[in-house]
């Protein structure tokens, strides 16, 4: 059952309007400070996965909050099975598309598997490439307790660490496939000690996935650091999708806890389809798109 009070914000981010004939200005980029605020007044806020700098660009300008380049696009991107294969330098290339066109979201970049598990050195020199490479203003790992140090480290070195518990992707072969956590009485105990050591070793905000809900309920409110949810109900303090889930790109079947606030797919099939049967047909290009 929910402590927590109702939002209250109406839209996070939505654009503040001037004296009466002003442009409307831009919202600032959230800041780590402003974040931690926003959880103290109960403010909710968003993040969407992108990829690239069109999809970033459209985020940014509807108001998203926060954009994170997922280690998700080896699946959505790259057609992977799992998140593991994807390297430091395809996070870097996709980051830096993302950051070109974000002018007032924060950009996150995902640590890769392999990028920040062998030692923390590795992962402070990483972490610093995704900022100085990639642009991003922070960077999200996954993992609680066996973590903590590589979080301290790259804390230390001034770059905002966004934490990751619960069903983490890249341990999909220890978990044997994509489970929901904390399910039992003694995951639950694992998943709320990943949770305080996470806060405890420095990081800003936390990302909560595929977990009970009454368990989010319980990190978000034990927690200084804002929880973002995805999988874990309602009650985190933001929530965050896979951008090809809900715009309706990744086929038929998407995980129970998705949403599809657009059903993209069809529609691209069907612009697809007519481009090719004008071909066929020799009715495009017509005069319209034609030079003289
Ligand atoms: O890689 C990703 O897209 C993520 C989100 C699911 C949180 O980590």
């Amino acid at each position: 059952m929910s402590t927590r009070p109702a939002p209250a914000n109406g839209k996070p981010g939505s654009k503040q309007g001037g004296k009466t004939g002003d442009p409307p200005r831009r919202p600032q980029r959230p800041t780590v400070p402003a974040l931690q605020d926003w959880k103290h007044q109960s403010r909710r806020f968003s993040m969407l996965t992108a990829y690239d700098s069109c999809f970033a660009r459209i985020f940014d300008e509807a108001g998203i909050d926060l954009l994170l380049v997922g280690d998700s696009l080896a699946n959505v991107i790259q057609g992977e099975e799992t998140t593991l294969p994807v390297t430091v330098e395809e996070m870097i290339y996709h980051t830096r598309a993302v950051a070109r066109a974000a002018k007032r979201a924060m950009v996150i970049a995902d640590m890769p598997f392999g990028s920040y598990q062998i030692t923390s050195e590795d992962a402070v020199r990483n972490a610093v490439r995704m900022v100085k490479e990639g642009g991003a203003q922070a960077v999200k790992l996954e993992g609680g307790v066996a973590v903590k140090e590589a979080i301290a480290r790259i804390a230390s070195a001034e770059i905002p660490v966004m934490g990751h518990i619960g069903l983490t992707p890249q341990s999909v072969n220890r978990m044997g496939g994509f489970r929901v956590q904390g399910r039992t009485v003694e995951s639950q105990k694992r998943v709320l000690e990943d949770a305080h050591a996470v806060e405890d070793a420095g990081a800003f905000a936390v990302v909560l996935e595929g977990m009970p809900a009454e368990l989010a309920d319980e990190i978000t409110c034990s927690l200084h650091i804002p929880t973002i949810g995805i999988g874990a109900g309602s009650n985190c303090d933001g929530q965050v999708l896979v951008m090809h889930d809900m715009l309706g790109l990744t086929g038929d079947w998407v995980p129970h806890f998705v949403k599809k606030f657009a059903d993209l797919g069809p529609q691209v099939a069907d612009a697809a389809q007519a481009f090719i049967e004008e071909v066929n047909q020799g009715t495009f290009p017509c005069e319209e798109h034609s030079y003289r």
